[in-house]
Formats: structure tokens, C-alpha cells, sequence
């Protein structure tokens, strides 16, 4: 059983953990081993991760009967889902699209009018799944190495009667 809980501060390690695991072992899926690496290099370190989460963005954090985190995401007032990682060994079990459920009914609490995300190939049929739809196709150079993601968006539905 996984719950939803917002970040706290000392999930910092825990999530800069799961962001590398989950990149190391499930990149390979979508991308090439220099892909991989490249975007392994531009991981947050505990400091970042930390000073991103605590900006005023929603940080929600999933957790298995223990409490032990095994996935995170998040989105900012604009809209911006920055991150959505989850675990290897928990992958294929509706954390992610859980995640994302929660983050779009927040959404709609705030003066939002569309969702938008930065994909990988792993992550788009999950984000299309949910309702998103693919923008663009984009090209980027990690020193040197190119690799690639897709801009998705959703737009938010108002909430409550007229
Ligand atoms: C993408 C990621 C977050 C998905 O997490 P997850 O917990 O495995 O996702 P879910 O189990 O909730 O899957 C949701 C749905 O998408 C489908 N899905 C997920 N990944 C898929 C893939 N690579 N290919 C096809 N379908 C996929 C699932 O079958 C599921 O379908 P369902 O709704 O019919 O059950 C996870 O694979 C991950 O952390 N990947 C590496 C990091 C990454 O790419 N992050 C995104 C950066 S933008």
C-alpha cells in the first residue's frame, strides 16, 4: 500500500537516491548508455533537491507502509511538473500515475489553467494516459550528448459549479 505525503526535509537524500536508481536502471529502457549518463549528470544533489522542494512548489513524496519513500513529483504555481520518479523496484504499480492524479487535483485548487511536463520516452505514455497530450518533440545537448524528451501538456478543468 503507497500513500502520498508532502516533502519534508529530510527526504532530501532519499529522493536524489531514487532519482539516480530509477535513472541508472530504467534509462537504459528508453536511451542509450551515453544518454543515460549525460542525464544522470545533471541529477540534483541533496542541496538542490532540497532548495527546490522547500520554493513554494507542491511536493508530494510516495511512501510504502513503513514510510519509506519510493517516489516523488511535483508541480509549481505555473504548472511546471518538474520531476516524476519512482523507484525501480516499485515501477508498474500505479505509483507514478497515483502522483500525478494527486498533482492534477492540486491543480485545480490553483489558478492554473494547463499542466505542463517535460517527458522522457518513459514517461509519456503515463502523462498521455493522464490526459496530457504531446506538444513537441525536443532536442537537447547534455556536454555534448544529444538526447531527447517531449513536452506535454494538460489543461485543468474548473473546478466547482458557476
Ligand atoms: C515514468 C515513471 C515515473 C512511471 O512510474 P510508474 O510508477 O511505473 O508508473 P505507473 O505504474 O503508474 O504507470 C502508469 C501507466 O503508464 C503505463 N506505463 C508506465 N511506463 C510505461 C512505459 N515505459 N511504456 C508504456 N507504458 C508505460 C503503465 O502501464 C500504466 O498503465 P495503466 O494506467 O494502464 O496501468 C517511472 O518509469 C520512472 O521513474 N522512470 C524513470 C524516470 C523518468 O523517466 N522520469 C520522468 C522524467 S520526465
Amino acid at each position: 500500500m503507497i500513500t502520498l505525503r508532502p516533502y519534508t526535509g529530510s527526504d532530501a537524500d532519499a529522493l536524489v537516491a531514487i532519482y539516480r536508481k530509477s535513472v541508472r536502471r530504467l534509462g537504459p529502457r528508453a536511451y542509450r548508455p551515453d544518454q543515460v549518463a549525460a542525464w544522470l549528470s545533471v541529477a540534483p544533489d541533496r542541496t538542490e533537491m532540497h532548495r527546490l522542494y522547500t520554493d513554494g512548489r507542491h511536493a508530494i513524496v510516495a511512501v510504502d507502509p513503513n514510510g519509506a519513500p519510493v517516489g516523488f513529483s511535483d508541480l509549481a504555481g505555473n504548472g511546471h511538473i518538474r520531476f516524476l520518479y519512482v523507484d525501480p523496484d516499485h515501477v508498474g504499480r500505479g505509483v507514478g500515475r497515483a502522483m500525478v492524479a494527486a498533482l492534477l487535483d492540486h491543480a485545480r485548487t490553483l489558478a492554473v489553467v494547463s499542466v505542463f511536463s517535460d517527458a522522457s520516452d518513459l514517461a509519456r505514455p503515463l502523462f498521455e494516459r493522464a490526459g496530457f497530450t504531446c506538444i513537441a518533440r525536443q532536442e537537447h545537448r547534455i556536454a555534448g550528448i544529444r538526447i531527447h524528451n517531449h513536452h506535454m501538456s494538460a489543461s485543468v478543468p474548473c473546478s466547482g459549479t458557476p
